[in-house]
């Protein structure tokens, strides 16, 4: 990325529900870390998907697993992503894209936000090969039926998400499939 002396510092907000964080999440904060001057992890607070952890929860494990990226910071934000990047002057927002299955919603999101905030821009960011088939949802699918989901999140979130087994299986059983993390 090519920066001019006087540029005024990229402020990138990675958005996300991250029930559990996991190590494809990390990923991406990793990458996007080294790119832009500053990262902002938002945690989306009322969300109509039900969380199985609570905002508290889901922040502490983020902050725990990035403590050692100094330019990386946690948030929460309600109502519109393009109104909250806007008030904390980002004009950057960054998505993990893991598949072609993911495209097509980030696709209509990146519009929509593009429409509602012209000044900012999407950036798409692969994570690790290693990565390309995890996500909360299966992490919580997988712990529920007492699988292991050892090095896919971080080991807080592991154990965080293993004492809940009770309630990730009542989770599991009550959704269907589909949709993103
Ligand atoms: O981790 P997720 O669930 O894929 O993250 C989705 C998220 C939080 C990025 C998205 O739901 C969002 O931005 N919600 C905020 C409300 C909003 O701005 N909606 C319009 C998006 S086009």
């Amino acid at each position: 990325m090519s920066r001019r002396p006087g540029d005024s510092p990229v402020i990138a907000i990675y958005p996300g529900t991250f029930d559990p964080i996991t190590n494809g999440h990390l990923d991406i904060i990793e990458r996007g870390s080294r790119l832009f001057e500053r990262v902002i992890v938002a945690i989306l607070e009322n969300y109509e998907k039900s969380p199985l952890l609570t905002l508290p929860e889901r922040k502490g494990l983020i902050v725990e697993a990035t403590e050692r990226l100094g330019n990386v910071t946690i948030e929460a934000f309600d109502g519109l992503l393009a109104d909250y990047a806007r008030s904390r002057g980002a004009s950057v927002i960054v998505r993990g894209l893991r598949a072609i299955s993911d495209f097509e919603y980030e696709f209509q999101m990146g519009l929509m936000n593009r429409r509602l905030n012209p000044e900012m821009e999407t950036v798409f960011m692969m994570p690790s090969e290693a990565y390309s088939y995890v996500s909360s949802r299966l992490v919580k699918e997988v712990v529920a039926l007492r699988g292991s989901v050892t090095g896919l999140v971080p080991e807080a979130v592991e154990r965080m998400i293993e004492s809940r087994v009770g309630a990730v299986k009542r989770k599991a059983a009550s959704k269907g499939r589909g949709g993103k993390p």
